[in-house]
């Protein structure tokens, strides 16, 4: 089978209005066992990395969503080949034939990833030449390229903008350089490993984002041939080589998803066991988890989240870079935070309008009052330029069941979370959005136990 097919789950490819909605009866507790897979933002990287091989790459542990056959779409656009088993989670991915794409091609992917912009540095090392589309993603910021597009000047790219999107060349070819990031982006930070492990010469980057998701994709190029240190005080060293070939790598379990569940299970008074869990890469989640009230016990395969009954307690939580508390965490956990007793505060200082999605839960009858001024933490430099990024949550509050709209994938998880707290029936329109970045949810919720139709 090929990757374009994906055998990616009806519900992903069929945006029908009946599939996209969805009548979900809540109140009861989500009890029983799931199991997660690769990180959706480690998996699409080293999809992207096996494009810098000169043989064909194997990846497993690779979760059926969305963002897997976008960027599976992607790269045969440029000519790799990708044989996907679907059920057994293994892409092979075949780069020996890189092409140059259509424009219009790539052009019909705009607006579904971010992804796009980290084929640069890739690409032209095979070709010389790489085209980018307007980038979507979800609406949670601005969630500009201007980082991007610096490194890949840094490293001697020529960057053209273009009415239909940017045209970057090289044609003196790549050569390191020193990167220092104004901020630890994790896509910056992984967009200058894609180009320097090729470019000619050593590259050292300063205030690099070291999410695990980044570290297993440094152990992917690694494999590949490259030469990679990662220092101290967030300083990665990379020395050029000429050479890259394919990799075999499973790949590290979706702490974003892992989390998620966990909050389900708070907010539902449940009881969940999500299989594939990992603890080295949940220790602040595990941490706020118990500080509200949470119970959890780490097993060998996975970790079980539980509510142990009594009060949930309030907290005062800031979102940080590794290895603080993920942004990504930060609004499924808000729903759990609804029914806490007392002031939660929650500083949002990754981006910078990460708080629309509470507005359907305060529709459903949570009290949260969002701010612009940087509360419950140190100042950031979000501070002083009008937007709301902190949250006061007042709790506990009964939820109740509302027609909501899903805004973007993790506010898309979180409202789910809520219709399945709140008593009664809850419509959830724009599901779609959620297969973005969770493998078979409505499988998983079902065999939770809980209760929905499609509307
Ligand atoms: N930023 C800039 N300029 C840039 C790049 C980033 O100002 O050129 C800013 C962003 O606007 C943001 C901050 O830097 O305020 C951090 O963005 P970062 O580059 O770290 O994020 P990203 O690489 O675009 C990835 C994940 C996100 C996750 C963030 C932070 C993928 C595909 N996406 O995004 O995941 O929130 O890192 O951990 O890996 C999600 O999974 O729902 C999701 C949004």
């Amino acid at each position: 089978m090929t990757g374009q097919g994906c055998d990616v789950p009806a519900s992903v490819v069929d945006d029908g209005r009946m599939r996209d909605v969805l009548q979900v009866h809540g109140g009861l507790p989500l009890h029983g066992e799931i199991t997660v897979r690769g990180a959706k933002n480690f998996v699409s990287k080293a999809m992207v990395a096996a494009l810098l091989g000169e043989s064909p790459s194997t990846l497993r542990n690779v979760p059926q969503i969305r963002d897997v056959a976008v960027v599976t779409g992607l790269l045969e656009l440029h000519g790799v080949r990708v044989v996907a088993d679907a059920v057994a989670g293994t892409l092979v991915l075949d780069p020996r034939n890189v092409e140059s794409a259509h424009v219009a091609d790539i052009d019909a992917h705009a607006g579904s990833s971010r992804i796009p912009i980290l084929f640069c540095g890739p690409l032209l090392h095979r070709l010389g030449e790489a085209f980018i589309p307007d980038l979507g993603g979800c609406r949670i910021g601005d969630r500009p390229i201007n980082y991007h597009l610096d490194i890949l000047r840094q490293f001697g790219a020529e960057v053209t903008k273009r009415e239909s999107g940017i045209e970057i060349r090289a044609p003196h070819g790549l050569v390191g350089t020193k990167v220092s990031l104004p901020y630890p982006s994790v896509g910056a930070t992984e967009q200058t490993l894609l180009t320097a492990v090729r470019a000619a010469g050593i590259t050292e980057l300063s205030n690099a984002a070291i999410e695990p998701e980044i570290l297993d994709l440094i152990n992917v190029l690694q494999k590949m041939g490259a030469i990679i240190s990662v220092d101290t005080d967030r300083v990665i060293r990379i020395e050029g080589v000429a050479r890259l070939r394919g990799f075999e790598h499973t790949a590290l379990s979706d702490r974003i998803e892992a989390a998620s569940w966990a909050s389900a299970a708070l907010a539902t008074h449940g009881d969940i066991t999500v299989k594939g869990a990992t603890q080295p890469e949940m220790t602040a989640f595990l941490n706020t988890f118990r500080k509200v009230g949470g119970e959890f016990d780490i097993k060998d395969d996975g970790i079980r989240f539980y509510h142990p009954g009594g009060d949930l307690r309030s907290i005062v939580l800031e979102t940080d870079v590794h290895p603080g508390f993920m942004t990504d965490w930060q609004q499924p956990l808000v729903v759990a935070l609804t029914q806490a007793k007392g002031l939660s505060i929650v500083h949002e200082t990754v981006y910078e309008n990460r708080f629309g999605f509470t507005d359907a839960l305060v529709g459903m009858g949570a009290t949260i009052q969002v701010y612009r001024e940087c509360l419950g933490g140190h100042p950031c430099r979000f501070g002083q330029r009008n937007f709301y990024h902190s949250a006061v949550i007042s709790g506990p509050t009964p939820l109740e069941a509302a027609d909501i709209e899903v805004p973007d994938l993790r506010g898309g998880f979180s409202h789910l979370i809520a219709a399945l707290a709140a008593k009664g029936t809850s419509e959830v329109r724009g599901i779609g959005l959620i297969d973005r970045g969770y493998e078979d949810f409505q499988g998983k919720l079902s065999a939770l136990g809980a209760e929905f139709t499609h509307g």
